[in-house]
């Protein structure tokens, strides 16, 4: 009798240490998955067999996206892109022979044949075209066909990046490649695929990273889309609110909250888009108005200074800066007296610093719990980010990131990242609601809370520990889990970055 009760407990200690809580960094085949599997009567397999897995798939593993392009960059060799990366770079993924798709249609055909059969194959792309001035230019100039921007081989159709309208529009593509930082031409090749935050997640996560960042540098069909490229979209705010709507980049929402806003979605149906963008023809000012002005195609032509989005600190008021601030004013004057101006900018400028004293009070906590070691858990107990390393995520040694740290640290990058600078957004463009309830003063107030609340509970718990003679490790599931496995801090090997 003893020795059967020995052996069940054997095997279930075996059962549970082979997978409980040993789950994720155990290489043992019993998986969360084939228990979960086993206690609904379920079973457990591949996300990509067709079958349904009961309570939210939990029995269901994750196997990953089959083929994969391989990276681009200096961190290139760590990092994969889906297929879909060929539309969003399509200098390197389409039109280079090493990945051309090919086509089910041969032949070289002229600009007539190829309406004659897209007629058919893809009615609206033709209607598109039929609209475009490329399609009716003015006196003297060619008429643009599909072949003078996909080729006439069929089998070796081109997608047209920037550089092939800058063919015929020089002008416009120096403007779409000036500006430094932060600017439409580094929104790929340097502020994505060189961030850690893009490299460090698995492809298929990040891949709709690319549809705003790599567009948006590759391409000039974000603001007048294809194949109608019409200047009148343009003009618009809706062709900036694609990508500039959402946390982190609040323009388009701040802008419709605003008077300049509120009169466009009021009255704009009746503006002529036509028009050139100055103050005689448009009542209130659109996103192009204010930063493409005489169409300008550098959008960060007018901005004071790089500050990574808001998240730097810095008086744009200051006198250094004062050449730009009077063309800012200048801008607004068309519509406004400059005095009113200068006090609405100046109000931006004082909003955004008192804004930096709430997160630099909570970074002095923070700061401090990492200095004592009582953040739980602390970043040696972390996956290694992509790098490899252990470093704290907020100073500058680490990078900001939304996973992979503990919970008082997510609460200060979104005090900086999502709240702050939302502040400086509000106030450059006029937002009356934002500025109070939306974002800033509640959103701000409500964080420094949290992360008061969280610091003050780490400290207790440690101060009881220490009375206990307790000597807590951080959990294991903070480092190991089927998704943060997936994390290349654990998939790069020594020597992978050169
Ligand atoms: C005989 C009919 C025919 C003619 C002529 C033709 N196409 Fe196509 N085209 C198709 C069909 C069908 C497809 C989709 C099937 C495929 O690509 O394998 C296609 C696909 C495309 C695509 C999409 C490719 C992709 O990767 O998805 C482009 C771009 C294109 N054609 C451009 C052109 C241009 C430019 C011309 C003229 C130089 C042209 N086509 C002439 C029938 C035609
Ligand atoms: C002024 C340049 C230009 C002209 C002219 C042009 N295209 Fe395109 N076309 C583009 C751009 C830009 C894209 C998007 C490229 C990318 O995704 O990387 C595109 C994409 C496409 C696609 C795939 C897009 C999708 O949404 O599936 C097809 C099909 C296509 N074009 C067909 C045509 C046909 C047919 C014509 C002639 C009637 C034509 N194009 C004329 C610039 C042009
Ligand atoms: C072969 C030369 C050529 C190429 C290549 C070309 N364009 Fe054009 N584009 C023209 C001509 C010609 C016009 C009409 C200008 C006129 O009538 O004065 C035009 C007009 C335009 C306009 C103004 C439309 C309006 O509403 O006033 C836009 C926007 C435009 N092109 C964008 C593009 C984009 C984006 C590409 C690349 C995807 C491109 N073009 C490629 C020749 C070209
Ligand atoms: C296809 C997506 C897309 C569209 C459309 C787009 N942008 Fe952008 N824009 C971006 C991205 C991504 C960045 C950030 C680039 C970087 O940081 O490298 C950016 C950066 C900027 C910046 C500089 C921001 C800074 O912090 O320095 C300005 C200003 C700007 N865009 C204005 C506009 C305006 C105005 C429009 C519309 C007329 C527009 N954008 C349309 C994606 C887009
Ligand atoms: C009335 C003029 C005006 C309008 C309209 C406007 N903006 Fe701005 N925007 C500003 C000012 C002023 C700043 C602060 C610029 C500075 O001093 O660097 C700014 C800042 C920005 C920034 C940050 C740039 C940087 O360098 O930090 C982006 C991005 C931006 N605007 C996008 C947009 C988008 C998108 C729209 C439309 C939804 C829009 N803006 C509408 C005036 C305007
Ligand atoms: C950030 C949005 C945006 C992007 C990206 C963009 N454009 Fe434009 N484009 C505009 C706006 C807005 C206008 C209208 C400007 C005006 O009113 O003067 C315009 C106008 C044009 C015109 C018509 C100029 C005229 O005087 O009629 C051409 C040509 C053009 N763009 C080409 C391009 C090319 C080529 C690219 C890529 C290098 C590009 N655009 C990328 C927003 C954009
Ligand atoms: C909805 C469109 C959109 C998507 C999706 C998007 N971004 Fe952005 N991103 C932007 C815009 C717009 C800016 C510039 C905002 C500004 O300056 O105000 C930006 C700025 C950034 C910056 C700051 C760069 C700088 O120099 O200012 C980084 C880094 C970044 N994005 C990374 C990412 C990553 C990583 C992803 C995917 C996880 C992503 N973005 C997804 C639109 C987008
Ligand atoms: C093309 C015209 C136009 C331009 C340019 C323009 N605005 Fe306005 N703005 C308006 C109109 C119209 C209103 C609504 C006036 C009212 O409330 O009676 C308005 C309202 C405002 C308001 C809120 C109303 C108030 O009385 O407080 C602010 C703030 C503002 N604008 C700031 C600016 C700033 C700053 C600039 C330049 C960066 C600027 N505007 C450029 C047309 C314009």
């Amino acid at each position: 009798m003893p020795r059967i009760f020995l052996l069940t407990g054997c095997l279930f200690a075996y059962l549970w240490l082979g997978t409980g809580w040993q789950y994720g960094y155990s290489q043992e085949k019993r998986t969360f998955q084939e228990e979960m599997a086993a206690l609904r009567g379920d079973k457990a397999g591949p996300d990509d067999s067709g079958d349904v897995y009961h309570g939210g798939g939990l029995s269901a593993y994750y196997t990953g996206h089959k083929e994969l392009f391989p990276g681009k960059g200096k961190y290139g060799q760590l990092f994969n892109f889906l297929p879909m990366v060929r539309w969003y770079d399509p200098d390197y993924y389409y039109n280079n022979a090493t990945f051309r798709p090919g086509s089910t249609v041969v032949g070289q055909y002229t600009g007539q044949e190829c309406i004659v059969c897209h007629t058919v194959a893809n009615p609206q792309v033709v209607v598109q075209w039929k609209k475009s001035r490329h399609s009716s230019p003015g006196e003297g100039k060619e008429v643009v066909g599909c072949e003078k921007c996909h080729g006439t081989d069929h089998e070796k159709l081109l997608m047209p990046p920037y550089n092939t309208c800058g063919e015929c529009h020089p002008q416009q593509v120096t403007g779409h490649r000036d500006g430094g930082r932060g600017s439409h031409a580094h929104a790929y090749h340097l502020d994505l695929i060189e961030e850690g935050c893009y490299i460090e997640k698995p492809a298929e996560e990040v891949s709709a990273c690319l549809t705003c960042h790599a567009i948006a540098e590759n391409r000039c069909d974000g603001c007048h889309t294809r194949h109608e490229f019409s200047a009148i979209e343009a003009r618009r705010p809706t062709s900036c609110g694609v990508c500039h709507s959402g946390p982190e980049q609040y323009e388009y929402e701040m802008y419709m909250q605003s008077y300049h806003g509120m009169i466009y979605q009021g009255e704009a149906h009746g503006w002529d888009f036509s028009q050139p963008l100055v103050a005689k023809n448009y009542k209130a000012p659109t996103c192009a108005y204010c930063h493409m002005q005489q169409g300008e195609h550098n959008v960060r032509k007018f901005s004071t200074a790089y500050t990574y989005m808001g998240t730097s600190l810095v008086d744009r008021g200051a006198p250094r800066y004062r050449e730009i601030r009077d063309w800012w004013v200048k801008a607004c004057q068309g519509c406004h007296s400059s005095r009113f101006a200068r006090d609405q900018l100046e109000a931006m400028d004082e909003a955004v610093k008192l804004s930096f004293t709430k997160y630099r009070e909570a970074m002095a906590i923070v700061v401090d719990l990492l200095k004592e070691g009582l953040l739980d858990p602390m970043p040696k107990d972390l996956a290694p980010d992509w790098m490899g390393r252990h470093n704290f995520s907020l100073l500058p040694d680490g990078y900001t990131r939304k996973y992979n740290v503990s919970e008082i640290e997510r609460l200060t990058y979104e005090l900086l990242v999502d709240i702050t600078d939302a502040i400086y957004k509000a106030k450059a463009h006029g937002a009356v609601y934002s500025p109070i309830y939306g974002y800033w003063e509640w959103a701000q107030d409500r964080w420094l809370i949290k992360i008061k609340a969280e610091a003050s509970r780490l400290r207790r718990l440690s101060e009881i520990e220490e009375r206990l003679g307790i000597k807590h490790e951080a959990y294991s599931f903070w480092s190991h889990g089927e998704y943060t496995d997936m994390y290349l801090g654990w998939r790069r090997k020594e020597g992978d970055i050169r």
